[in-house]
């Protein structure tokens, strides 16, 4: 299959570097209209070009990574050359309706939400299509398989994954920001503490993920009753250490409302 990314900005240029030894994938082309910030792609193997036209020929699956208010333009641009590719958007807040409005119904068309992630293939991606579109399904879901984890959700629950994926990557690298800043407070240098908070942060994840487990259940097993943890915990949250990651988290998730009430 030839792939076509339009929009080679951050999530863009993440998906065609994930994307690099998948064998399904014979050839990766990207656009945008400020190719010489694009120009180390060519050196992977990446054809770059800021032609979207051009970008699309001969592709059978085209990935749209542009801000949701340049869609109506580049969809616009591209809709007299589709024939029957499969459409995949990562926009924020364009419903396949919107698309659909503009493109007709030629193509198969998804919407996915990935993170940056992706470009180590350890994303959490987040897939919807229409049930019309369920035969093409599995070719979309292996593709983002190739580059971490997949999961199928109705399109009504995509901005709230949309917060916990992509926006979340950000919260989780500021939480290992803050906790190395705290480390070299309490005698650590830098590196080390990067180092270790990171190593930790990943061994938190590997326990859920393989014990199948709560978080407070892992939580248990390491606050000795009187001892350093729960005190550390418990000052945390006195801080309003849950209340405000969850504030932030609605916050975000109504900050996507008003984006797509603008575009
Ligand atoms: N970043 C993430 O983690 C993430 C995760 C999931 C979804 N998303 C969504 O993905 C979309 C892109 O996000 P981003 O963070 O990658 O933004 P970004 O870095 O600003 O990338 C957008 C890219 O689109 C290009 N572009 C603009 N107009 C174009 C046109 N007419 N033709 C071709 N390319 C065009 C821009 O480059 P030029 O100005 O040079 O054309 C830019 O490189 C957004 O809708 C975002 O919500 C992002």
């Amino acid at each position: 299959m030839n792939l076509s990314i339009i929009g080679a900005g951050n999530i863009g240029v993440s998906i065609a570097k994930g994307l690099l030894d998948t064998k399904t994938i014979n050839k990766i082309t990207v656009s945008r209209r400020d190719i010489n910030r694009i120009s180390y792609l060519k050196d992977l193997g990446i054809k770059i070009t800021d032609n979207n036209l051009d970008c699309i020929k001969d592709s059978d699956i085209i990935i749209l990574a542009i801000k949701p208010q340049q869609c109506e333009n580049v969809l616009t641009e591209i809709k007299p050359f589709l024939k029957n590719q499969i459409i995949i958007s990562v926009v924020t807040g364009k419903e396949i309706l919107d698309i659909e409005n503009i493109i007709g119904n030629s193509c198969s068309i998804f919407r996915a939400i990935p993170n940056t992630a992706i470009s180590e293939k350890k994303s959490m991606t987040c897939i919807s299509c229409k049930k019309s579109e369920l035969s093409n399904l599995k070719k979309v879901e292996e593709l983002f398989a190739n580059l971490g984890e997949t999961l199928f959700v109705e399109e009504k629950l995509l901005d709230a994954c949309t917060v916990m994926a992509a926006c979340g990557i950000a919260f989780a690298l500021r939480y290992i920001r803050a906790a190395t800043q705290a480390g070299i407070q309490i005698g650590l240098d830098s590196e080390t503490a990067l180092k270790i908070v990171t190593q930790t942060v990943i061994g938190a994840s590997t326990l859920i993920q393989n014990n199948k487990s709560h978080p407070e259940q892992e939580i248990d097993k390491v606050t000795t009753p009187q001892g350093c943890t729960i005190v550390g915990l418990n000052q945390m949250e006195h801080e309003g250490l849950s209340s405000s990651l969850i504030k932030g988290i609605q916050c975000s998730f109504e900050a996507i409302e008003k984006i797509k009430s603008q575009s």
